[in-house]
């Protein structure tokens, strides 16, 4: 499938076959690739809990509207942020890197997010969502289908999976077969609506 393909035919799915089964190898194969997704100074600030216990979906599912595919998924990925990735051993990011970018980069990644949560915060949503087009459209590519989801209680669902204090939840994302066709579109604004040239 090429990607124009998996943008065309993703959709947000509402409803998953319950007894569709994604394997683990499968689920590792398809997080390994979606986090070469870029982030800005390689701080792969993302992280990413595979929610498989049953009881523990059960409970996610109603901190969230009682979404079906919280339960019905084969996976139910939370992908969160370490808001605190940029000064946790940052030369990681640029290891093996030559001399001269890791020199640069490194205390230019610490100028960048020092003192300002609203960037470290903005850098976790934009991480996240770039982190979940790429699980969506992997997920198309395999045949799968996949919905994201910000309809739940963020505080209850960080209680529900330990999210440690400097970290924060952007989004959900099942991942399954869905058990009906969705309807066409809705709603889409034009281009000329969204788009604008050099400024607004
Ligand atoms: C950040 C985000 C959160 C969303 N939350 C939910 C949700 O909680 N439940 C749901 O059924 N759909 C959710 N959606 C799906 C949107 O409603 C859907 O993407 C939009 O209506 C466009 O439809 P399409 O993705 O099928 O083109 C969410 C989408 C995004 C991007």
């Amino acid at each position: 499938m090429n990607v124009s393909t998996a943008i065309l035919e993703r959709r947000a799915e509402k409803m998953f076959d319950p007894t569709f089964v994604i394997n683990d190898d499968q689920a590792t194969e398809l997080l390994a690739n979606a986090t070469l997704s870029p982030t800005a100074f390689n701080i792969q600030n993302w992280r990413i809990v595979r929610v498989k216990d049953t009881a523990l979906r059960q409970k996610i599912r109603e901190s969230a509207w009682n979404q079906d595919k919280v339960t019905d998924a084969s996976l139910l990925f939370v992908l969160c942020a370490d808001l605190n990735a940029w000064v946790k051993e940052p030369a990681r990011y640029w290891k093996d890197a030559p001399q001269m970018y890791q020199d640069m980069l490194i205390p230019a990644i610490d100028a960048y997010y020092r003192n300002k949560p609203q960037v470290q915060r903005d850098e976790a949503m934009r991480s996240c969502g770039m982190l979940a087009m790429s699980i969506m459209l992997l997920a198309q590519e395999q045949g799968w289908h996949s919905c994201p989801m910000d309809g739940f209680d963020f505080d209850a669902v960080g209680k529900l999976i330990n999210l440690p204090e400097d970290h924060v939840i952007s989004l959900m994302i099942a991942v399954g077969k869905r058990t009906q066709e969705s309807f066409p579109r809705v709603g889409k604004l034009t281009l000329n609506e969204i788009c604008f040239e050099d400024t607004f």
